[in-house]
């Protein structure tokens, strides 16, 4: 398959290269686009075999269900049942970095939700994501737009690594803000589960909520299968370092890389420094790919601190060491 690459404007998106992709939407093909977290691979979320060629290009394991992406608060109402707690937080903090677990309605095909009765749904703030939703008039079923397993794309270049030859076609309008995934939320459980840390923080979601959600042991993680998967891994070894604690051995040389907030002691072949927490979220999962195309033989990463979008960079910092021991 010949993968089609065009650039639109973040801003002022190009009518026709919509109606393009959309045109290749209809037809149950695959387009990724730009959201504020990171590219999503696109495709009709009511169309079962549409679906199924999500799964198929990014080898994703069948039972791991995708999320819905909207373009209107109505169309949530559509899918699935909210209540009005997740109402409140629909109208508060969508469009954002923010993923509701809810009861499906039945017109969402089993495939999507990956077997479950739940649908998972959210409103991306990205002008691209919302026109291109908003032409094709469904929603876009949408994982992120890299091979499974791996650090998920934050720029079309990421995207075209993973799957050119596989999708149809790339929306490419530049690297994305936030860097890694929305925050996923079960509204079906009391209190809301979160699932998975991400862009939106934890403490605003409390703060609207009223309540502390509740984190997923371990019968409840077998609720978010997302969880289970080895994740957001490059190829080469991921070593966590904690300021003021010594390095892995063999981690400080110039065949390794670094990337934080502040460097420890010692050489390495190239640093990636950020000056905040959400710029380090913003390019870890770039990083990562740069660093491993530099042919480093290991990258040293900083743990961040835990507040605002530091849980969600914990999250996916913790899961690329685990995949590399
Ligand atoms: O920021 C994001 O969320 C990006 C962009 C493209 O929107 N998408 C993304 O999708 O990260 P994906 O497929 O890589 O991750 C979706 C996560 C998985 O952990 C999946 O298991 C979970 O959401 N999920 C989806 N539907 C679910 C459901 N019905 N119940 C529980 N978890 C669900
Ligand atoms: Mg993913």
């Amino acid at each position: 398959m010949k993968t089609l690459r065009v650039a639109i404007d973040p801003w002022n998106p190009d009518p026709v290269v919509l109606e393009k992709a959309v045109a290749i939407l209809r037809r149950g093909g695959l387009v990724a686009f730009p959201t504020e977290t990171v590219y999503g691979l696109g495709a009709d979320a009511l169309n079962p075999e549409a679906v199924r060629g999500v799964y198929r290009a990014k080898g994703r394991p069948s039972d791991n269900p995708l999320i819905l992406h909207l373009s209107r608060r109505e169309m949530a109402e559509e899918l699935a049942f909210p209540d009005a707690r997740s109402r409140r937080l629909m109208d508060a903090l969508w469009p954002g970095p923010l993923t509701l677990v809810l009861p499906a309605r039945s017109v969402v095909p089993g495939v999507t939700r990956g077997g479950l009765d739940t649908a998972a749904l959210r409103m991306p703030d990205h002008p691209v994501a919302a026109a291109l939703i908003e032409t094709a008039g469904f929603p876009l079923a949408a994982p992120s737009a890299n091979v499974s397993g791996r650090p998920s794309p934050t720029d079309a270049d990421g995207v075209w690594e993973d799957l050119e030859g596989r999708i149809d076609m790339i929306l490419d309008a530049g690297p994305v803000s936030v860097g890694i995934e929305s925050t996923v939320v079960d509204m079906t459980a009391d209190p809301p589960l979160l699932l998975r840390p991400g862009g939106m923080s934890r403490e605003v979601l409390e703060g609207f909520l009223g309540v502390a959600l509740a984190q997923p042991d371990n019968v409840s993680r077998r609720r978010s299968p997302g969880t289970r998967y080895r994740h957001y891994a490059p190829f080469v070894p991921v070593w966590i370092w904690r300021e003021g604690a010594p390095l892995p051995d063999g981690a400080a040389s110039e065949k390794c890389g670094f990337m934080g907030l502040v460097p420890p002691p010692g050489v390495f072949g190239r640093s990636l420094r950020f000056d905040s927490v959400e710029n380090y979220a913003r390019g870890l999962f770039s990083g990562f790919r740069a660093l491993e195309a530099a042919g480093l033989q290991g990258i040293v990463v900083q743990w961040p601190p835990s507040g605002g979008v530091g849980l969600g960079l914990r999250d996916r910092i913790r899961r690329a060491a685990q995949a590399g021991s």
